[in-house]
């Protein structure tokens, strides 16, 4: 079982993600890094996963070998930052399913509007692993997840780079169920919703935009 809220403080992410951080650093660097840092959050995000025993044979001689149990994840992206961290999990778990949800803050009342979602089937016999670099005011994260429980899943993690201590309380009290995975958590969200310290628009950064 992974707790409530798991920050990563491996040196390795700590590192990147300073990196990551410096508003000097390169799109190209901080694409690399984003996927690097994916990789090992991606193991956090999966130690708990259950082992089965599959029936091989080592050159020397049979064995029963652990090998992952049910059915294969499903990583959900939340467009579009959400990609920069799927490349890397989808190296690591090549044979995963993948969905994608897009949402879009309505300038009025500021509240999610879904635009584009194409999700696995099965979802309610899978583990779904919802991905989103900054976990800002939990809104989006929130609705996902809620778009994912109505599809059927019923086991639910959330894995982001950044989170703010506003994104958590907004998950935990919407989804009280889905573990929380993160490198950081920050001080505060700004009047723009950006996270302070941060690195500023995940999105911008990884894809060049302004
Ligand atoms: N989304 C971002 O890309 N950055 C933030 O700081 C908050 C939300």
């Amino acid at each position: 079982m992974l707790d409530h809220l798991t920050i990563v403080s491996h040196p390795l992410v700590q590192h990147k993600l300073s990196i990551m951080r410096n508003k000097d650093t390169s799109t190209a660097g901080f694409r690399r890094l984003l996927r690097e840092i994916s990789l090992l959050l991606a193991y956090e995000v999966t130690r708990d996963l259950e082992l089965t025993t599959t029936r091989i044979e080592t050159p020397l001689e049979p064995m029963d070998a652990p090998t992952l149990d049910g059915k294969k994840l499903a990583l959900i992206s939340i467009l579009r930052a959400g990609n920069g961290l799927l490349d890397g999990i989808l190296e690591l778990i090549p044979a995963a399913r993948v969905g994608f949800v897009g949402l879009y803050r309505d300038p009025v009342t500021l509240q999610p509007v879904q635009y584009y979602c194409k999700l696995p089937d099965h979802l309610e016999e899978r583990i779904s692993i919802v991905v989103d670099p900054m976990l800002a005011t939990g809104n989006s994260s929130a609705a996902a997840v809620s778009l994912l429980k109505a599809a059927g899943a019923r086991n639910i993690r959330f894995l982001c780079l950044l989170a703010a201590p506003e994104g958590i309380a907004r998950m935990q009290q919407a989804h009280p169920d889905v573990p929380i995975v993160t490198a950081a958590v920050d001080s505060h969200l700004n009047e723009h919703g950006y996270i302070v310290p941060g690195l500023g628009d995940a999105g911008d950064r990884m894809f060049g935009t302004k």
